[in-house]
């Protein structure tokens, strides 16, 4: 049988004369930035300089280790390089700057400031430093970027695989149960439902077979907390499907990942067999009779199949299609068996609440929706990746404290630029400057018409037009939709043509009037959630920036100056006849003599913007 105290201590062990550690960030954001050339060249330029570092905790191995991590959420400022325990961080590391950091940081201790993020000026050492990451409350990803994610033992002496133990050796599938809804986790993959609830549900039924899935299947454009999750700590998510397992009575299942996440494939995959390998997954694990066998599957590459019941027919390998509810998953779901399905995040937290109880885990969040959430978060924010913060923290914290405020075009950030952030993806809703002290918790965005969702978030700054971003999402949603539904199918296509008619300045007030009642019914008579939501970025901008829908329709103009059809370019009297933008036009619309005011061809102009953003003088102006 595993023994987990011999492992830490052996471990342990090996690694009682490494003295430091470099963790070079391997998510997918460093490596298309080049982290594995850079985690290369350490190991190349080391010898070369004759610094002692290893790539493996083994006996014997003295001085540096050298290991790679999963996302360690400041993808932007990425490659990341990550030096214990002194705790520095350095950000865009490039291979010529490997020779400065070993002779420097790890033979010296000494710092390379320009490595290091700058606030304002301010030299940040490493995350205890930088607001990014200071202001956020990291515990399902803290792990994300220390820990080597490709090696059991290493989890394990952190204290993994102890929760599996506990509640495989000492606890009932009852007690697991009673613990999860005492802690009142609520899923993270959307719909907030209680986990405890479900786990019972399932637990209750009678049959002789049992499944669990792991939804990794993440669909939702913008999001990348689950694959962070996946590549960062496999072990975590693992762990939580044995304790699930356990509580339910299952013994086989899935962790369904999403055909593009080509890392977090291979990393779920050798997790699986290294788990398996020592016996933490297979047949009577931790001594308790308890049996779980565990595949990883690579999803269909659709959105819908997120959705559970089309998420079942896919892993039975039929088309992807939801089907109405009752009977549940938890009662008939994969060949007919009671199936448990879970989100990435939700399992990943399971084993700290088995850890720590209950009460530990209420002790952050709101009275109703305890814990942290994963955020990715995009748009026009200084600072874009991935955080975690606790339920109940609010935009006003996310987009200026943690994210540094809202940029401009260019970059910088600007006051009094924030439009509206969009929540949740798909499903969610566009919320404005009035809520940005909403507390960020499952109910509360409910009742404004958004969603926690999987965890999205994009801010937009003024330049971006409200009905564009609606319509945006309805693309989206409609490409998705299965076509089982008519709503669904013929209800979004048609919300499509009605939102492409008032950005083209083709509708009228009566379009408005039928997009929203149109909305409303297909909110109402779709089967599933992805038909179900899809109208909440629609109906949210209705409701909060409703005067743009009016601009468009009854004055013929798009307010942020971004719907081409609804917008003309004019050269003011700044221009001091350059010809830079003549040059640069694609379509040869714009005229004039040097050292005169330039004039554009309107009729000539595709509205391609090149003018405006090679223009140094600002003398381009849309109308
Ligand atoms: C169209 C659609 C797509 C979904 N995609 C996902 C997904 O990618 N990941 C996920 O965990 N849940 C997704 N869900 C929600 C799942 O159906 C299910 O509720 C969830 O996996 C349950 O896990 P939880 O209780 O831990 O949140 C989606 C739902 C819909 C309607
Ligand atoms: S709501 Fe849309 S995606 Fe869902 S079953 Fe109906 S047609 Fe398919
Ligand atoms: S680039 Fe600006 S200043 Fe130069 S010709 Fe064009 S509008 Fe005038
Ligand atoms: S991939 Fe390196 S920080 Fe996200």
């Amino acid at each position: 049988m595993i023994d987990l105290d011999n492992i830490t201590r052996s471990v342990k062990k090996a690694g009682e004369n490494i003295t430091k550690r470099i963790v070079v960030c391997a998510g997918t954001g460093c490596v298309a930035g080049g982290s594995i050339k850079v985690f290369e060249s350490f190991i190349i330029v080391a010898k070369e300089l004759g610094i002692s570092v290893c790539v493996e905790l083994k006996g014997g191995n003295i001085g540096t280790l050298l290991s790679k991590s999963g996302c360690q959420g400041f993808c932007q400022k990425g490659p990341l390089v990550n030096i214990l325990p002194a705790e520095i961080l350095y950000i865009n590391v490039k291979v010529d700057d490997v020779k400065e950091i070993l002779e420097k940081s790890i033979k010296n201790n000494s710092l390379i400031d320009r490595l290091c993020y700058s606030d304002n000026g301010k030299v940040c050492k490493g995350q205890n430093e930088i607001p990014f990451y200071k202001k956020q409350h990291r515990v399902v990803i803290k792990q994300c970027g220390v820990m080597d994610p490709e090696n059991i033992e290493e989890y394990i002496s952190i204290g993994g695989y102890r929760a599996a133990e506990k509640a495989c050796a000492e606890m009932t599938d009852k007690e697991i149960c009673d613990v999860v809804l005492a802690a009142g986790l609520r899923g993270r993959g959307g719909g907030g439902f209680p986990v405890g609830k479900k786990w019972n549900l399932a637990r209750n039924q009678t049959a002789s077979k049992k499944y669990i899935i792991c939804n990794g299947d993440e669909g939702d454009p913008g999001a990348f907390m689950d694959r962070s999750v996946m590549e960062g700590n496999p072990h975590g998510i693992i762990e939580g499907l044995v304790i699930a397992a356990k509580a339910t009575g299952a013994d086989e299942g899935y962790v369904y990942v999403r055909t593009e996440y080509a890392l977090a494939v291979k990393r779920m995959k050798k997790a699986v067999k290294d788990a398996s390998d020592i016996k933490v997954l297979g047949k009577n694990i931790f001594g308790s009779g308890h049996n779980f066998t565990l595949h990883v599957m690579e999803g269909a590459g659709a959105f819908v199949c997120g959705e559970e019941i089309a998420l079942i027919a896919s892993v039975e390998g039929k088309r992807g299609m939801p089907l109405p509810k009752p009977p549940f998953p938890a009662q008939s779901g994969l060949w007919g068996k009671p199936t448990t399905i879970n989100n990435v995040e939700t399992l990943a937290t399971i084993p700290m609440i088995i850890n720590y109880g209950a009460d530990v885990f209420r002790e952050t969040g709101t009275v109703s929706s305890h814990g942290t959430k994963t955020f990715a978060l995009t748009g026009h924010v200084l600072n874009t990746g991935l955080i975690e913060v606790p339920l109940g923290s609010t935009l006003r914290q996310i987009i200026f404290d943690i994210s540094g405020g809202v940029t401009d075009g260019k970059g910088s950030v600007k006051d009094g630029n924030f439009k509206a952030v969009q929540i949740g993806g798909p499903s969610g809703g566009c919320l404005t400057e009035e809520h940005l002290d909403l507390s960020l918790d499952f109910d509360s965005l409910k009742k404004v018409g958004a969603m926690v969702g999987s965890g999205g978030l994009v801010v937009m700054n003024k330049s971006i037009c409200m009905v564009n971003i609606a319509k945006f999402f309805m693309q989206f949603t409609q490409n998705e939709s299965c076509g089982k539904c008519v709503l669904c199918r013929e209800g979004i296509k048609q919300m499509l043509l009605m939102l492409s008619d008032i950005t083209e300045g083709k509708a009228d007030e009566d379009t408005i009037s039928l997009l929203e009642e149109l909305a409303r019914a297909v909110q109402i008579g779709s089967l599933c959630g992805l038909g179900k939501t899809a109208p909440n970025p629609v109906l949210s901008t209705l409701k909060y920036f409703r005067n743009e829908y009016d601009a468009h329709v009854k004055e013929k103009r798009c307010p942020a100056g971004e719907c081409k059809s609804l917008i003309n370019y004019e050269i003011t009297d700044k221009c001091i006849g350059c010809t830079v933008c003549a040059v640069k036009c694609p379509a040869k619309a714009i005229s004039g003599e040097r050292r005169q005011k330039h004039k554009i061809a309107i009729v000539k102009c595709v509205k391609c913007d090149i003018c405006i953003k090679s223009c140094k003088f600002n003398a381009i102006e849309i109308v």
